[in-house]
């Protein structure tokens, strides 16, 4: 049989455990979200959460695989970023799984890992990505040994921005699906501030806006389409201009915010305008998931990169650009 990896994803709300084959083949993926009753995340209740439901989630896993534990030839987990108290959540079960069944322990980036389940289903070699979740916002090209990151967010990512501003706009996390709902109940774009240097981006400007608007009156919907318009040309016009620099033609999309309809559509429209073609994963797989820890930590694996329990430790601020990708050279 193929081989078969195990990869448990913790960096934040979501506890996840995906099994998946060496063809990318999904063969499980059981999760659980953390939602906070109010306001933003609390580290240690989230990490509370993973610890208590990961050890269902893996037998829920290894069930719908229909497989036996000792078919499963390596156990990964992502090392980073994300906050302390719940990547150690995920990085404790993944050790004692490892020790238990005897298998190599494979540390994957969370960013790479999303990253890369979105490249290999859109079947394309080397596209331009653009990495839009919650607490990250990148556009990124391969080169020479590291995924790079040609512009980023100078401040918070789009998907906490978004869910900010719902929880301001009196609703709860995750903000991101509800306010793209409400947005096709707008038509009135309201002025907001557009902020885009380079290839970088930010969203705090925005926010501070946005809730003003709200202050005086302005209707959520209109609030919700404006905001949307806005940020997503933002998104879409840095990687535009990353594309244009790095001479490539198509964008892969991955990340929570890369389920949005509006943003793969303007980035579609783009990418197509220059010859070029957008793909965006079906939307499990570009939340956080662990099939996408599972499916690097089998690149990762086959490329050698596995770890003693020693030096297993968490990276909470561990950086795209600086994770060696060897499995990407020649
Ligand atoms: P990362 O650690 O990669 O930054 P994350 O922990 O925030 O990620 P993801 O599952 O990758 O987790 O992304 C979650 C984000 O995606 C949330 O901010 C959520 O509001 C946003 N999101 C999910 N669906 C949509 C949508 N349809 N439209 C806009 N945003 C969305
Ligand atoms: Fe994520």
């Amino acid at each position: 049989m193929a081989m078969v990896i195990l990869g448990i994803e913790s960096t934040a709300h979501t506890a996840s455990v995906g099994i998946v084959d060496e063809t990318a083949h999904v063969l499980a993926v059981a999760s659980d979200m953390y939602r906070p009753p109010s306001g933003g995340i609390h580290p240690r209740e989230a990490a509370n959460h993973h610890v208590d439901l990961l050890p269902g989630l893996v037998r829920a896993a290894i069930e719908t695989a229909r497989i036996r534990p000792r078919e499963i030839d390596g156990v990964a987990f992502a090392q980073g970023p994300g906050l302390g108290p719940c990547l150690r959540a995920g990085a404790t079960v993944a050790r004692m799984l490892s020790l238990t069944w005897e298998r190599p322990l494979v540390p994957v980036n969370h960013c790479v890992a999303h990253v890369e389940i979105a490249r290999v289903l859109s079947g394309l070699d080397d596209p331009m990505l653009l990495y839009a979740s919650g607490g990250n916002t990148q556009v990124i090209a391969y080169a020479r040994g590291r995924y790079r990151v040609l512009g980023e967010t100078l401040d918070i990512g789009i998907g906490n921005f978004l869910d900010k501003l719902w929880i301001g706009l009196g609703g709860t996390f995750p903000g991101g699906p509800a306010l793209e709902l409400e947005a096709r109940n707008g038509s009135d774009l309201l002025d907001l501030p557009y902020s885009v240097h380079g290839m970088d981006v930010a969203f705090s400007g925005m926010l501070t806006a946005a809730l003003a608007l709200h202050a005086k009156g302005a209707a959520r919907a209109d609030l919700a389409y404006s905001v949307e318009v806005t940020a997503y040309a933002m998104l879409t016009e840095i990687t535009e201009r990353a594309l244009a620099h790095r001479q490539r033609e198509s964008v892969v999309l991955g990340g929570g915010v890369a389920c949005n309809e509006r943003l793969r559509a303007m980035v579609r429209t783009m990418a197509e305008s220059r010859g070029g073609t957008m793909f965006a994963p079906p939307k499990p797989m570009c939340v956080d998931n662990g099939a996408m820890i599972a499916w690097t930590g089998n690149l990762a694996l086959k490329a050698g990169l596995e770890v003693p329990v020693e030096a297993s430790a968490v990276e909470p601020r561990q950086r795209t650009d600086l994770v060696p990708t060897p499995w990407r050279a020649g």
